[in-house]
C-alpha cells in the first residue's frame, strides 16, 4: 500500500528523515516507534505532503506520489491525524467530523455514521464545543474526521499523547477494529509502550531520521525488544 524509497526530507538546508525506506502492506498496521525528536512527525508530514521531500520516492495504492500535493494525496486516500489532534476548538464535535466531506463527499451522511459508529461518545457529544473535550475525545475527533473522508490509509501521529493509559487502549483496540472491518491500512508514530504493544503488527525503529531496527511477531509482546528504542 506505501512503499518508501531512499526517502530525504526536512526544512531548510537541514535533513531530519535520511534516506529512509520501508513498506507497508494493505491492511496492515505497522508502528513507527522512537523517542522525541527523532522525525516521526517529520515523516508523517512528508508523506502527506505537508513537507516537500528532498530525494528518494514514494509510492500508494501502486501508484508514483512522490510530486503529488497534499491535497491530491488526501483525494486518493492518505488520511492524516495530527499530533496534538487538531481539532478546531471552537467548532462543534459534528462541525468538525463534516470537516471530513471536504475530502470525500460522496456518502457524506454514511460516512459520519460509521464515525459516530466506532465512537458513540463522539454521537452523545455531537453539539459540544470540541475545545472543551478531553484530550481522548479528542483523539477520537480526530480519528473519527479521518475516517469521514473515506481513507485507505491513515497515518496516526501519536494519538496517545495528553491522554489517559486507559484511553490509549481503547483508541488502539477501535484502530484494529477499523483496519479489520474496513481493510484500512495504518501507520501509527508512537512512543506509547501500551498502544505499540496491543495496536501493531509490525515496527520500524527509527533514529536520527532513518529506520534502526524491527520488532516484529512475539517480540513485540517482548516489553525490552520495544524499551530500548524508546529510551536514550
Ligand atoms: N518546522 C520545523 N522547522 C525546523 N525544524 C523542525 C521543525 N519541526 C521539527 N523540527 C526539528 O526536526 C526534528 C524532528 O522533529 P519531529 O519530526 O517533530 O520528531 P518526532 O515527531 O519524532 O518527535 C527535531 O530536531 C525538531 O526540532
Ligand atoms: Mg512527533
Amino acid at each position: 500500500m506505501l512503499r518508501v524509497e531512499q526517502l530525504t526530507s526536512g526544512y531548510g538546508e537541514i535533513s531530519i528523515i535520511r534516506d529512509i525506506t520501508f513498506t507497508i502492506e494493505k491492511g496492515e498496521i505497522v508502528s513507527v516507534i522512537g523517542r522525541n525528536g527523532v522525525g516521526k512527525s517529520t515523516l508523517m508530514k512528508t508523506l502527506i505532503g505537508l513537507i516537500r521531500g528532498k530525494s528518494g520516492k514514494v509510492f500508494f495504492d501502486g501508484a508514483d506520489i512522490t510530486a503529488a500535493k497534499a491535497h491530491e494525496r488526501a483525494q486518493i486516500g492518505i488520511g492524516y491525524v495530527p499530533q496534538g489532534h487538531g481539532v478546531f476548538p471552537l467548532l462543534s464535535v459534528e462541525e468538525n467530523l463534516k470537516m471530513g466531506f471536504s475530502i470525500h463527499r460522496s456518502e457524506a451522511g454514511k460516512r459520519l455514521d460509521i464515525a459516530y459508529e466506532y465512537f458513540p461518545r463522539l454521537k452523545e457529544r455531537r453539539t459540544q464545543k470540541a475545545g472543551t473535550l478531553s484530550g481522548g475525545e479528542q483523539a477520537m475527533l480526530s480519528i473519527g474526521r479521518a475516517l469521514v473522508g473515506k481513507p485507505k490509509m491513515i497515518l496516526l501521529d501519536e494519538p496517545s499523547e495528553g491522554i489517559q493509559p486507559n484511553l490509549a487502549q481503547q483508541i488502539g483496540d477501535i484502530v484494529r477494529r477499523c483496519s479489520q472491518d474496513m481493510g484500512l491500512t495504518i501507520m501509527l508514530c508512537e512512543q506509547h509502550m501500551g498502544l505499540i504493544q496491543q495496536a501493531s503488527q509490525r515496527c520500524y525503529a527509527i533514529d536520527k531520521g532513518t529506520v534502526v531496527g524491527t520488532v516484529t511477531g512475539d517480540d513485540i509482546k517482548d516489553y525490552n525488544k520495544i524499551k530500548k528504542y524508546l529510551t536514550v
